[in-house]
């Protein structure tokens, strides 16, 4: 009748970061305080690792009550991409030889070694491309079926750029809408997304406990793995 889901980065003794998922309460049960139990639970079964997550206007006031303090928003698109043009930037799929190279970007723009998790994207993810430049690996990108859309994330890449290309790329090769959450800090990116058939849904608060910034380069990070849950 309750969920989450947290996954840790970083060393498993002790890590860097652990985000928060899937915070869920069966509606008929909602409004009687198992949210709240089942978050107090995560926060203290979780000790001094520092937490993030993603909340809906429904769940940030509870998260507020718990500590959690909003560091960032991020905007909900969902849609049928419409290209336009070519890119500028190549990109093409992923080959198992990109997973070292794929790894040492994803940590270094992450702030925490999720490797875990990205050698999981290719049995997961219905696509994992890369941009490249030079025979450089300079982002990468998946698309992932969730529902009757495509979530794209995480979006990786060196500039806006590739970020347009990476998501026009993995668009070109899917007939359903696509879904992502990106940081409104990327406003050209966004702004281009609107441009080609993507639609603001919602706002979600990046929100983090324990620590007051997110690791990492958010310059190169556009979109985390997961969307927020409803
Ligand atoms: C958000 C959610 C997890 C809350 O679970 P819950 O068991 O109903 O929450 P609780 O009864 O423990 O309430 C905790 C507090 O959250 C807030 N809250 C919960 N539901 C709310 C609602 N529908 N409207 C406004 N505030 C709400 C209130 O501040 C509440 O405290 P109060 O009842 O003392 O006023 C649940 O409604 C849910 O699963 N929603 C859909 C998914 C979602 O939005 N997840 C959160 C995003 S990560």
């Amino acid at each position: 009748m309750a969920a989450s889901v947290v996954t840790e980065y970083g060393p498993r003794e002790q890590p860097a970061l652990a985000a928060i998922g899937m915070v869920l309460v069966a509606e008929r049960h909602a409004r009687r305080g198992v949210g709240r139990r089942l978050m107090r639970h995560v926060v203290a079964a979780m000790g001094t690792t520092p937490l993030t997550l993603h909340a809906t206007p429904f769940g940030q006031p509870l998260y507020e009550e718990l500590g959690f303090k909003v560091i960032g928003r991020a905007e909900m698109l969902r849609g049928h991409f419409v290209p336009t043009g070519a890119q500028q930037v190549a990109t093409r799929a992923a080959t198992a030889e990109d997973l070292p190279a794929l790894l040492r970007l994803d940590e270094e723009v992450f702030g925490a070694d999720r490797t875990h998790v990205v050698t999981r994207l290719p049995a997961f993810a219905d696509q994992l491309r890369v941009a490249e430049e030079d025979g450089r690996i300079i982002g990468y990108a998946a698309a992932w079926p969730n529902m009757d859309t495509h979530v794209v994330g995480p979006l990786i890449a060196r500039d806006t750029a590739t970020a347009k290309a990476l998501l026009a790329s993995l668009a070109a090769h899917t007939d359903r809408p696509l879904r992502t959450d990106i940081d409104v800090r990327h406003e050209e990116l966004l702004r281009w997304a609107k441009e080609h058939g993507l639609a603001s849904i919602a706002f979600n608060a990046v929100m983090t406990y324990g620590i007051t910034e997110l690791p990492g380069d958010w310059n190169r990070r556009f979109a985390p793995v997961t969307v927020a849950a409803g």
